[in-house]
């Protein structure tokens, strides 16, 4: 009968059942079995021991065991929403890339955006970078932009990742604390690591408080390559911009945040998708040609720098917009592989030492994740457009090739798949000279000029919001070597910094800046470095 407090029947113990019927399906086992009692185990007698020849008791409990799955190593809290990106603006002079030559294409898109430090279950404010994947799901095969709120990142070869991280996350002794910042163990690696503190000041801006997922900017950080049909190639930075405008908290209101609503930034994704308050961002570019580059006063291919817009100004080519939220979260949010060497053709990478270690990382850490080779097949992975190769078998695999085929070059399938020459994939064309070695560029060696340029671009409030993040989080961190160590390269990148942290900290003396591999250089925006900006 129904009632308020469903329909059902009660059995013998007072426990409800509900039946199927009307709208509602036959619950079964995995093998199809339908189910009589999905509230009873099979007892002995009605007092008596279950019995282990309950296959229905055993099937649901061992799959319930499973429900879990290894969290990301890094970037394992985030929120994924589906969506759209169409094209306003063609680069067909610089590439043969459908989706970014094609105007008013609507491409297909799932967005997830992410903490770094925190686990799947942390909370949504603390200060940490914020991750931005998109995987465009393009006529010509998944193309996956995977990049982060902030413009340049901590370190410039991949080979540091594993200890940046280990730094980041909670300590290994005491399983705390789960942010990203805020302990002795990361000032310890950031006070070894002067090639971070660019990106040092940007974690110490209001960028690592967010308002909300909506209002943050996102940015593809390295060079990246277009491609045109004949092999020619120009560099590519990638922008998102939203249109609800960069917002953030202050350090207070994301601390009271963080105890009031744990699920801050989900939630608000959710309900404003639920309300058809879609958000938007525009994707922006800076193109600049290996000349032009030669010209700058940093190395492009070092992720520590960016590329002002006074020297190359952004041009907005698409606008994104996510509508959809997903219909199970880990089945999607949860399941979606982004990784950066999935590009389409009239895309390609740059030399950045830590892009190309990234290339190999994240096919490699899903493996395991996933596990299984054949993850591409679970549909928020899988491309929209058609796929196929001789690649076989592995665990789940739902792909069943008929013939006897399974092998390239073949004479005895009409079916099988086979190279496209002329449209295929191909890199770009480089020369690559000089010597083998573990070698990094000097051109690699200035940390501090940018960060300066940084800090000295913010307005007066920002600069004191700098300044009081980096005293109460310093003031966190128990070694007084380490937080003199840091106030030491503050005083690289601003005098008046290094300053009010030291007098925050109440330290005397000033400690000495630690030796720097390459002069500081004031880099205010200077006309003549204005040098591009063609379309
Ligand atoms: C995950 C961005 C550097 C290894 C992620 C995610 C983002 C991201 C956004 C989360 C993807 C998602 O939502 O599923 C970046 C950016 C980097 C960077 C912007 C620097 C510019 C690196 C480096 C490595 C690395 C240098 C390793 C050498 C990983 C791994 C994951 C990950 C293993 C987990 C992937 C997964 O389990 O699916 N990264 N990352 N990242 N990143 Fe990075």
């Amino acid at each position: 009968s129904a009632n308020s407090y469903g329909e059902g029947q009660l059995g013998a113990g007072g426990e409800l059942h509900q039946a199927a019927g009307a709208s509602h399906p036959e619950m079964t086992t995995n093998q199809g079995l339908p189910l009589s009692d999905n509230q009873n185990s099979l007892r002995a007698n009605a007092r008596g021991p279950s019995l282990l020849e309950d296959f229905v008791l055993r099937e649901k409990i061992t799959h319930f065991d499973h429900e879990r799955i290894p969290e990301r190593v890094v970037h394992a809290r985030g929120t994924g929403v589906h969506g759209y990106f169409e094209l306003t603006k063609s680069l067909k002079k610089y590439t043969r890339a459908r989706i970014l030559s094609e105007v008013g294409e609507k491409t297909p898109v799932f967005v997830r955006i992410s903490t770094v430090a925190g686990g799947a279950g942390s909370v949504d404010t603390p200060r940490d970078v914020r991750g931005f994947a998109v995987k465009f799901y393009t006529r010509e095969g998944n193309w996956d932009l995977v990049g982060n709120n902030i413009p340049v990142f901590f370190i410039q070869d991949a080979i540091k990742f594993p200890d940046l991280i280990h730094a980041v996350k909670m300590e290994p002794d005491r399983g705390f604390p789960q942010s990203a910042t805020g302990h002795d163990t990361f000032w310890d690696y950031m006070s070894q690591t002067p090639e971070a503190m660019h990106m040092v000041m940007w974690i110490m801006s209001d960028r690592t408080l967010p308002r909300s997922l909506r209002m943050i900017e996102a940015f593809g950080i390295h060079s990246f390559r277009l491609v045109t049909e004949g092999g020619d190639s120009v560099f590519v930075k990638f922008h998102w911009r939203p249109k609800l405008g960069l917002q953030s908290t202050l350090w207070d209101e994301a601390v009271k945040i963080a105890g009031a609503d744990q699920d801050f930034h989900r939630r608000d994704m959710f309900d404003a998708i639920a309300a058809g308050n879609f958000p938007e961002w525009e994707l922006a570019v800076q193109i600049f040609t290996a000349q032009e580059a030669e010209q700058f006063p940093f190395d492009h291919l070092d992720a520590t720098k960016l590329i002002p817009e006074e020297l190359v100004p952004l041009q907005v080519i698409g606008r994104m917009v996510l509508d959809r939220w997903p219909d199970n979260f880990f089945a999607e949010t949860e399941q979606v592989a982004f990784c950066p060497s999935h590009i389409v053709p009239g895309i390609d990478f740059s030399n950045d030492p830590l892009l190309q270690g990234r290339l190999f990382s994240y096919l490699d850490t899903q493996l395991s994740r996933l596990g299984s080779a054949n993850f591409h097949q679970i549909p928020v992975n899988a491309p929209k457009c058609p796929f196929a190769n001789q690649q076989r078998d592995g665990h789940m695999q739902m792909a069943q090739p008929a013939g006897r085929v399974a092998y390239d070059p073949n004479t005895l399938s009409d079916a099988a798949p086979r190279e496209t020459p002329t449209t295929g994939f191909r890199s770009a064309t480089a020369t690559e000279t000089g010597d083998k070695g573990r070698i990094r560029a000097a051109s690699f060696a200035d940390h501090y000029s940018q960060a300066r340029q940084f800090y000295r671009s913010q307005t007066g409030h920002e600069q004191a919001h700098i300044a009081s993040a980096l005293v109460f989080e310093l003031s966190k961190v128990e070694q007084p070597h380490v937080r003199q160590a840091m106030v030491g390269h503050l005083r690289h990148i601003d005098e008046d910094l290094a300053q009010r942290v030291a007098a925050g900290l109440a330290m005397t003396p000033m400690p000495a800046a630690p030796p720097a591999a390459a002069t500081v250089k004031d880099m205010e925006p200077s006309p003549a470095l204005q040098i591009i900006g063609k379309m």
